[in-house]
């Protein structure tokens, strides 16, 4: 079970409170006992790890006060609720009111392990799901990784913390390399089994037959589980989920419709279809298009992420130039102008690859990300226009990119930055401000 939970028992009889907790100790659990629900809500947090064991009957608080106290305080607390004999009415209405489930006396103790058990289950995915998605939202962990804080990036990540909790189908659409990958990685960490399988399978470039087997079984030769068991209670991610047969669809469809809802395993399925102007919509069946599209994430091309370009240019080349142990090149302003307005065909994994070589030609002293961008991509303008986008748009982000590599150089230290870019500590401020930078970041 790993670390105990706790499991506070509350019951103005010391004989009643103080058997259960010992059955329970006996089964691994941390017991308290309290004689009030007064005492017992001094001791109860909105963070309790554990479960609460309630009777209904008490003099002062009782048991179903007690149970609407701790529900606002937090109302994913399981709490069960023993009830006398055939007391149905105040069962039914303490489920109402949220309790996790009741016994009824005179309870055998195997039951109330049981139930002890499930309940504290469940509170401890509750509560490691709460950290993830602290952790997730402080920046921290794998939703780091999605750098950026363009408007469509913000909301990306408000998405992507609304459909990994909920429990539907996913469909993401987007160009190659716009993060559709990471996208499901970070779904199903925020999700509510992130513990749980995690599976990834491609259906293009593969016969119908074989995939038909990899997917749905029979065991394979090599003795492999079908991916769907392998992936059940978690999440299967299908990618490019287009190249699918009609009769594949078929299967799938039906067992999703075998899972009932909410699914048991949750199905992520990807396609790139957007990039071809073509949807999902035109080539899937749509029984199988309107359950696999029931939320729907569509990733934006990175050509329309404005100064997120240059965030990431940066980011990843400071990264490389970690690696390869030397600086990151200087970005000038026409370089900049220049990777605003490539057409990024390959998105951010094309970024990648410029910022490595970049970085690479900058150790060597050569060459400029103008001529990377050239032999990437033949059709991008040679010269600086500012066609489509303002002027301003470029300066902005420009400036931006500049104060935040010089924050990040100086780590912080406001009197060299001010040096180094002249300017006054006034305006630096209220750039930074402008720019949502904080220095608090850099330090
Ligand atoms: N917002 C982001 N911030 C930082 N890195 C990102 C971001 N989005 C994607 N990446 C990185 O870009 C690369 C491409 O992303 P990913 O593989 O998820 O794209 P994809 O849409 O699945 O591409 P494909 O269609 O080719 O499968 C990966 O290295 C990924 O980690
Ligand atoms: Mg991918």
């Amino acid at each position: 079970m790993g670390q105990a939970m706790k499991i506070a028992i509350v019951d103005d009889e010391k004989d009643m409170r103080q058997s259960i907790s010992q059955w329970l100790a006996l089964s691994g659990f941390d017991t308290e006992t309290f004689g009030s629900a007064e005492d017992a809500l001094k001791a109860l947090g909105p963070e309790f790890p554990g479960v609460v064991v309630s009777d209904i009957k008490m003099p002062g608080m009782d048991g179903m006060q007690f149970l609407k106290r701790l529900m606002s305080v937090d109302s994913a607390l399981p709490v069960i609720m023993i009830t006398g004999h055939g007391d149905v009415p105040m069962a039914v209405e303490a489920m109402r009111v949220g309790a996790y489930d009741f016994l009824e006396k005179p309870f055998n103790p195997d039951k109330m392990t049981e139930l002890a058990k499930k309940a504290a289950n469940n509170r401890r995915l509750t509560l490691d799901n709460r950290a993830l998605r602290r952790e997730l939202s402080d920046g921290t962990g794998l939703m780091k990784k999605l750098i950026g804080s363009s408007p469509q990036m913000e909301r990306l990540r408000e998405d992507i913390l609304d459909l990994g909790q909920a429990d539907g189908h996913i469909l993401i659409d987007g160009e190659t390399g716009t993060g559709k990958t990471l996208v499901a990685h970070s779904l199903h960490a925020v999700g509510p089994n992130p513990s749980r399988a995690f599976v990834i399978h491609s259906c293009a470039g593969v016969e119908e037959d074989v995939l038909a087997q990899r997917l749905f079984g029979p065991l394979d030769e090599g003795g492999r589980l079908p991916l769907i068991e392998e992936a059940r209670g978690g999440t299967l991610v299908l990618e490019d989920v287009d190249a699918l047969s009609h009769t594949l669809q078929g299967r799938l469809l039906t067992w999703i419709d075998e899972q009932g809802s909410p699914p048991e395993t949750r199905i992520i399925a990807i396609s790139n279809l957007q990039e071809q102007g073509k949807s999902c919509e035109d080539v899937l069946r749509p029984d199988l298009y309107y359950r696999l599209a029931s939320m729907k994430l569509t990733l934006p091309p990175l050509r329309t992420r404005g100064e997120d370009i240059l965030t990431l240019f940066s980011r990843f080349a400071e990264g490389f130039a970690d690696e390869y142990g030397c600086e990151a090149p200087d970005v000038s302003a026409q370089e900049a102008a220049q990777l605003l307005q490539a057409p990024w065909p390959g998105n951010i994994r094309q970024l990648i690859n410029i910022a490595e070589r970049a970085v690479l030609q900058s150790r060597r002293g050569t060459g400029t990300i103008a001529s990377l961008l050239m032999t990437d991509a033949q059709e991008i303008a040679p010269t600086m226009t500012t066609e489509g986008k303002p002027l301003k748009e470029y300066v902005e982000a420009f400036e931006r990119m500049l104060i935040d590599n010089t924050m990040r150089r100086h780590r912080g230290a406001i009197v060299q930055v001010m040096d180094e870019l002249c300017l006054p500590r006034r305006t630096l401020n209220e750039k930074m401000a402008k720019y949502g930078l904080q220095r608090a970041d850099y330090l």
